[in-house]
């Protein structure tokens, strides 16, 4: 059987940097640099221009990992696309990416499978085992996976949302998984998921239930109500659950492939809150150095944290060929997940 590994990397954020400042002198919402800076360790994020949308994002992060792979985009044999800010309901956000790539072009086309993945936070973990049975399973070659999300959108800019919209950014990050026999590549990864906590992270746009599934007037013009357009979060909920299933996750990756924790060279965490990441460090007494981290600079980019981790460290040196890397992701659902990879 072929191993799967992670042939390149690559990143994109847009350029608009937006502070904690800014967004009390631009966007007028009640708040403090200190207040979201102790409580998320957030000091800026980026946000997308209008017109904009998470296949433009991916495509750049794609372009970079597909030369970071030393490939042809025209090797590639599928896409995967982890979002929660989708360009639209449907199709999925893949298909977009496909064609602005020009995998659709040309005299040789190359109308490869493309499969959003919607797991929120942990899309990116659970994209990564996709592409990983797609590979060893000798199906695909080599496979685009991206994480890319355009939160600034869909955010409650207002003082009314300041819990849920100051701790979010865009960005996005992709890597190529190819095969390999050589003894290297992901060794191994563990999902989960716990649905009696959907509604505690979560938005909604619309109830398929309802009908029409979209409040409408007279006219059948649609109206959201703000519960249902933003995002909804139970913070402390999150908080506690999202240490509890890393730490866990961690453990359960050491257990499965019988290695110790000082084993791993190096973590890549899930960027949702600065708080949560020192947390599970802490309980698992983890040296700072080992301990990587974007937050401070992008926010909470959902689905693209850890792709956009993975490529800023190979480009920084502090992830290079032969360490072993602890992926470990948790998010709405609840979903979680980890990877171990020798790089
Ligand atoms: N600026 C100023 N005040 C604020 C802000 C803000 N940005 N946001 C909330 N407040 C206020 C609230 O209105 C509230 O005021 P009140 O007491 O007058 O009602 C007060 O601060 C406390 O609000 P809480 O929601 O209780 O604040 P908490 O201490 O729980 O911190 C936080 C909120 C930072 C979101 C925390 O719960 C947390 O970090 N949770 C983890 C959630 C997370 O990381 N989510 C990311 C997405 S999920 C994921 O990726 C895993």
């Amino acid at each position: 059987m072929q191993n799967a590994y992670i042939s390149g990397t690559g990143f994109y954020v847009p350029p608009r940097v937006v502070t904690n400042d800014d967004l009390r002198t631009q966007y007028g919402i009640d708040t403090t640099h200190d207040w979201i800076h102790k409580r998320t360790g957030i000091e800026s994020r980026r946000f997308a221009d209008e017109g904009i949308g998470s296949s433009d994002l991916a495509v750049h992060a794609s372009v970079d990992a597909i030369a970071a792979a030393g490939i042809d985009k025209k090797d590639l044999d599928m896409i995967l696309f982890a979002t929660l800010s989708p360009d639209h309901c449907f199709p999925g956000s893949g298909v977009f990416l496909q064609q602005k790539l020009g995998l659709c072009d040309g005299d040789s086309p190359k109308f490869v499978p493309a499969m959003d993945i919607r797991n929120q936070c942990s899309g990116f973990l659970y994209g990564l085992t996709t592409a990983r049975a797609m590979v060893t399973s000798g199906q695909c070659k080599h496979v685009l996976l991206v994480g890319a999300e355009t939160h600034s959108a869909a955010l409650d800019l207002s003082t009314r949302g300041r819990t849920v919209s100051s701790l979010f950014g865009d960005g996005a990050g992709a890597v190529v998984v190819s095969a390999t026999t050589e003894d290297r590549g992901i060794r191994g990864t563990w999902l989960g998921a716990d649905g009696r906590f959907a509604l505690n992270l979560c938005q909604k746009v619309w109830d398929i239930k309802k009908r029409p599934f979209i409040p409408m007037n007279a006219e059948g013009v649609g109206q959201v109500t703000p519960e249902n357009a933003w995002a909804q979060m139970d913070g402390k909920i999150v908080f506690k659950h999202a240490v509890e299933k890393m730490c866990l996750a961690v453990m359960q990756s050491c257990w499965e492939l019988q290695i110790e924790l000082k084993d791993i060279d190096l973590f890549c965490f899930h960027q949702a809150n600065m708080r949560i990441n020192q947390y599970v460090a802490q309980q698992l007494n983890l040296p700072d150095e080992k301990v990587v981290h974007n937050i401070q600079r992008y926010g909470n980019t959902t689905a693209a944290t850890i792709p956009i981790l993975l490529a800023e460290s190979e480009r920084n040196g502090k992830l290079k060929r032969g360490m072993k890397v602890a992926m470990v992701a948790f998010g709405s659902g609840f979903t979680w997940g980890s990877a171990v990879c020798d790089w």
